[in-house]
């Protein structure tokens, strides 16, 4: 395990996404999970999805008897608070969720939350925390956001890069950076731990891991895109040899 760098939590949803399209038994998570901490991964991450459109119910049992460090990604909803208090996962992320959506298109909306919505995700983040496990929230880059999530008890942030990387290599690359930038460095002052990640791949990952006070990116599609041609294992080390190389 590598101590002091930036962890890398690699994302598993789109293993099970293969296995779903025809109910079968493979591709094996159990497999997947075993190639991704050999090959230096620090942390398995997973997203029960309300529709179950990857992920299923069992799936996500099987990963926790053999993940050493499981990172849950989920709603806002009694149903996954309580799926995620029998799962125990060593970490909740949670996130907004569309059914109409590809993917987790951005952050929680908190600026919009009533108070009595406020005071839901709030007694959530006490359940779950009182079970032993740490929860972060899925947020966009900015000032507010953070402040909201530490207002309602969050341990850990985990800012979208996906505006990031939608800007990447355009004129308004170094605007997306820089709200990241601004991000990160209030959520460390504010005591918050900073994690990161979506859309991040092989050519747009070196500025996020330069940014102040990064804890942890996840990173799914592009590995398991890239794992298709040159393999799992080989597809992580590369991530892992970009990370190192930041530091
Ligand atoms: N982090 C969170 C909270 C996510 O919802 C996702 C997408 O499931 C990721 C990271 C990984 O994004 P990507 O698959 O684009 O690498």
């Amino acid at each position: 395990m590598r101590s002091n760098r930036i962890r890398l939590g690699v994302n598993l949803d789109h293993i099970a996404f293969i296995k779903k399209s025809r109910d079968t038994l493979y591709p094996s998570l159990a497999d997947a999970v075993k190639i991704t901490e050999d090959a230096g991964a620090d942390l398995i991450t997973i997203h029960l999805r309300e529709d179950r459109r990857h992920i299923q119910d069992s799936d996500a049992f099987e990963v926790r008897d053999c993940a050493k460090t499981l990172n849950f990604e989920m709603a806002n909803t009694m149903e996954m608070i309580e799926f995620a208090l029998k799962l125990k996962p060593d970490f909740c992320c949670i996130v907004p969720e569309k059914r109409e959506e590809k993917t987790t298109e951005g952050g929680l909306n908190l600026k919009k939350l009533n108070v009595s919505e406020l005071d839901l995700f709030k007694n959530n983040i006490k359940k779950l925390a009182e079970a032993g496990i740490k929860t972060s929230l899925f947020i966009d880059p900015d000032i507010e956001s953070v402040k909201l999530s530490k207002e309602l008890g969050a341990e850990i942030v985990e800012l979208h890069t996906g505006h990031y990387a939608n800007k990447f290599n355009s004129i308004d690359e170094f605007e997306a950076l820089e709200s990241l930038s601004m991000a990160s460095n209030t959520a460390h002052d504010l005591g918050l731990i900073v994690n990161a990640g979506h859309g991040l791949n092989i050519e747009n990952l070196t500025q996020i891991c330069e940014i102040p006070h990064i804890h942890e990116l996840n990173i799914g599609h592009s590995i398991i895109s890239q794992a298709v041609f040159i393999g799992l294992k080989d597809a992580i080390e590369k991530i892992i040899s970009i990370i190192d190389n930041c530091d």
